[in-house]
């Protein structure tokens, strides 16, 4: 049984797999959608989301499955004071397969630790978020058409955006990746990733402050907001929050085919003005979630 915990629990061949059963569904929704028929999913949010959990409702309902869960720890037993593990351990009971979103780093993977059918991280505090990342990596490949050979600016909350952090990890995989960190001091990527994932693959990068003189070097924009959830304090927050605005004036430095990314939800780090550019990618990123969602369920689910 295979748990997705980091993106890197899926070799580049599971992954390519995965994105290219993605694409099929995307042609021919219909073919699919009595697959899982009689499975359900487990949808276990402990923090907020819109995206994630719903898309993730969406892929098992296109797949004629059925889903159950919860969307805050207060309305969980979690309120009263039980484990992820004990919890897991009876909704392996009632699901076949499970999305868990948690603000504490490793608790999926607690809960794959005690679980009897799959986990699939929806997002763990600000260490990694695999389904996001395949999503991304689905809207590379589609639009762009390749992921080799990609010049990426991340620009915004490196230090605790976990959609970047695992975005990281599975692009140093392909040939080619060069990356420019666009962010504040006091937000730039963790120590780790820089050693353990940049240093470790030997990939070309660099830690820029201003956004316009790397904007035309880029093939890909992936802009993030800052993370308020996972501030210590309000005034560092207020003071960092709008340290990136994208707007139009910035999108004139971008190439013709540069795309901008962003996992949503935007505050303010995307001017509204800058939808409308056909370089702005990520409402249609964000419904390629739900076919990347759906081959992941098959695939884990082995009913590819
Ligand atoms: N991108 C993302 O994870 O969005 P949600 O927090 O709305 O799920």
């Amino acid at each position: 049984m295979k748990h997705i915990i980091s993106p890197l629990d899926l070799s580049t061949e599971e992954l390519a797999g995965v994105l290219e059963l993605a694409e099929k569904i995307m042609r021919e929704p219909e073919k699919y959608s009595d697959c899982c028929r009689g499975k359900k999913l487990a949808t276990l949010f402990y923090e907020p989301s819109t995206r994630t959990r719903l898309s993730f409702e969406a892929a098992m309902l296109n797949l004629g499955g059925s889903v159950l869960g919860f969307s805050s720890a207060d309305s969980s037993s979690a309120s009263k004071g039980e484990s992820v593990a004990d919890t897991i351990r009876v909704v392996s009971g009632y699901a076949d397969i499970c999305a868990i979103r948690h603000p504490k780093e490793g608790a999926p993977y607690v809960a794959a630790t005690y679980s009897n059918i799959p986990i699939i991280n929806a997002g763990d505090g600000g260490h990694n978020h695999p389904t996001q990342t395949l999503t991304d990596l689905l809207t590379m490949k589609h639009l762009k058409g390749r992921l080799d050979h990609l010049t990426i600016g991340f620009c915004g909350d490196l230090k605790f955006g976990r959609t970047v952090h695992s975005l990281i990890n599975a692009m140093v995989r392909y040939p080619g990746s060069r990356f420019f960190l666009i962010s504040p001091e006091e937000l730039k990527i963790p120590t780790y990733l820089r050693e353990e994932v940049l240093d470790a693959h030997h990939v070309p990068y660099e830690e820029v402050r201003i956004l316009e003189e790397i904007m035309p070097e880029l093939d890909i924009l992936y802009m993030t907001r800052v993370q308020r959830e996972r501030f210590f304090n309000e005034e560092d927050y207020i003071r960092l929050k709008d340290s990136f605005i994208l707007d139009t004036v910035k999108m004139q430095y971008a190439r013709p085919d540069m795309l901008v990314l962003h996992p949503l939800p935007r505050v303010n780090e995307i001017s509204v003005e800058v939808d409308s550019d056909p370089r702005a990618v990520y409402f249609k990123q964000a419904h390629f979630g739900v076919y990347v969602r759906m081959a992941l369920i098959l695939t884990l689910l082995e009913l590819n």
